[in-house]
């Protein structure tokens, strides 16, 4: 096993309640998850990423959970779990489950004998105050919470959350909650998962300050890479740090902390940089970010299964972005964020889709893809919040487009049916025999891109190109291995010069269209509105 394996990776994220069912309940399920393996590897992707599957309310797409070591009935069984894991190695694609221990959900059995008994163990799960606390904390949804903190009428306290009122924090600094952290990680590495995307990192390294033996909070962080890579060293931490980019250092912890950081930074700067066609949003973003230490990297998606939150801008550049891609009040989240999907945002246009997913695929770093944006799914801004993106896969244009047999009233959402972007538009069946489909589009680039080392282990440099539309990077490895991506974020054709002499004799090794060979002697590239080239040196290439 190679313990480098996730700097070439290529993530698929699925919801599984949402993908497929395949028991006719009207909840997606593992066992449709891995029924539908094939549809990954056909993509390319190297790794899936399953959302909570765990039992829960799902208040908050289950990311509520009352119990971390077993699987919600509607969505199967431990077996399944291993059967599903047993498929994804037959088919070499690794997994990784979603690791939400900043809080519980309220119905957890660990909250409940907690409230009840100010006596039990599990009451120091939880933290509490008599009074109301003054600690200027916001809640993380503000238009929903009013604060984070709510009295417990059962416990005669107050109970600390910085999500949703039924989602009461753990006590990290309670070492019995850690050991409970530590016996769930060894749970699911034992059963084959390669590693977990861990939930609200920032705000668990921010209660595990008082940890006594702690330096800081982030020891917490060396603890659980520690425990991980002594039981597999291939094992990943990815989290989930929305923090500012000066402060990823702290987390990757010069290699010992997170393996992958959630490059929240640099998805906002990408959505700015769509938003007005212009590359340098993405170009002067990279400038500021931290190189990862050699055992660690930034994973990079476009959208995922929350809001677009664009806490990484600036205000005015917040709501330069929103005017573009959410103008109805109806769009946004939480005064900070778009509840869209990608397609809808780029206005159904696949030529824009493909060209967002080409610049995704050139960053440095491990692209993160999220399931149904490879079809370019919409979104349903019916469900509430970020429930908005979070819809069932629409697999066929039959009916309720191949995601369930159960009656309408069972299913788990109401899949998208009418419009460009229902099902019966827009399904995997349809754009998989079409050889110009989106879905083909992004499948040829995952597969490139897989060859294509060099973005995931070398180092990368912006090329000066004059074109202010282009994304222009050159990543090149020690073993001389060179690449050049070029994707043109304006609806204009553009010319592009590459100063650097060196890399006068390019070859396509992809494209959006064909380009015919230029006449012009230096090396000056077409790229048509929303083209991308990636090109290799000809000597690499015809070796
Ligand atoms: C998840 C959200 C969830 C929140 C609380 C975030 O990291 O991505 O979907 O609501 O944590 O668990």
């Amino acid at each position: 096993m190679l313990p480098l394996w996730y700097r070439n990776a290529v993530v698929y994220a699925v919801d599984p309640a949402m993908f497929r069912d395949s028991d006719g309940d009207g909840w997606g399920d593992l066992r449709g998850l891995t029924n539908r393996l094939e549809h990954l590897r056909g993509l390319g992707a190297t790794c899936v990423w399953l959302l909570p599957f765990y039992p829960s309310p799902f208040k908050d797409g289950g990311y509520d959970i009352t119990d971390h070591l077993s699987v919600d009935p509607r969505l199967g069984t431990i077996p399944d779990v291993v059967a599903l894991l047993e498929q994804a190695e037959e088919a070499g694609i690794r997994v990784l489950f979603d690791l939400v221990v900043q809080h519980t959900s309220d119905k957890h059995p660990w909250f409940q004998a907690a409230r009840s008994d100010p006596e039990s163990p599990y009451r120091d799960y939880y933290l509490w105050s008599d009074e109301p606390v003054e600690d200027g904390l916001e809640p993380v949804f503000p238009t929903v919470e009013d604060g984070v903190w709510t009295w417990d009428e059962e416990a005669g306290q107050y109970y600390r959350h910085m999500f949703y009122a039924h989602e009461p924090d753990l006590n990290l600094a309670n070492p019995q909650v850690r050991a409970e952290i530590r016996r769930i990680m060894a749970f699911w590495l034992r059963l084959g998962v390669s590693g977990f995307r861990v939930d609200a990192v920032p705000y668990m390294v921010s209660a595990a300050e008082e940890v006594e033996e702690y330096k800081s909070g982030t020891d917490l962080l060396r603890e659980l890479r520690e425990f991980v890579a002594l039981r597999h060293p291939e094992a990943v931490l990815i989290g989930e740090v929305d923090v500012p980019a000066e402060e990823y250092d702290d987390y990757f912890l010069e290699g010992d902390g997170l393996t992958m950081l959630l490059n929240f930074w640099l998805n906002n700067h990408m959505f700015l940089a769509l938003a007005r066609g212009e590359a340098a949003p993405v170009h002067e973003a990279l400038g500021r970010l931290p190189v990862p230490p050699r055992r660690s990297q930034f994973a990079n998606w476009l959208r995922n299964h929350d809001e677009l939150d664009l806490e990484r801008l600036s205000a005015a550049e917040r709501e330069e972005v929103m005017a573009v891609f959410a103008p109805d009040e109806d769009m946004r989240a939480y005064g900070r964020g778009i509840r869209r999907r990608v397609a809808p945002m780029l206005g159904g246009d696949h030529r824009r889709i493909a060209a967002a997913h080409a610049l995704l695929l050139s960053l440095p770093g491990t692209p993160v893809l999220q399931y149904g944006d490879e079809i370019g799914m919409g979104d349903d801004l019916g469900r509430r919040e970020r429930l908005s993106v979070r819809i069932p896969m629409q697999w066929t244009a039959d009916e309720h487009g191949g995601f369930s047999s159960a009656p309408a009233e069972h299913l788990v959402a109401t899949p998208v049916a009418d419009g460009p972007f229902g099902y019966r538009e827009i399904n995997v069946y349809d754009q998989q025999r079409r050889p110009g489909s989106l879905l083909a589009k992004i499948g040829d680039m995952v597969r490139t891109r897989l060859g294509l080392t060099e973005i995931g282990f070398g180092t990368h440099r912006v090329l000066d190109t004059g074109s202010p539309s282009v994304v222009s990077l050159i990543h090149e490895d020690e073993r001389d291995g060179r690449v050049v991506t070029l994707v043109n974020l304006s609806g204009d054709d553009v010319e592009v010069r590459l100063r650097d002499e060196e890399l006068d004799d390019l070859v396509d090794v992809l494209t959006d269209r064909e380009y015919p060979p230029e006449e012009d002697d230096g090396p000056v590239l077409r790229l048509a509105g929303h083209g991308y080239r990636w090109l290799r040196p000809r000597s690499h290439v015809f070796k």
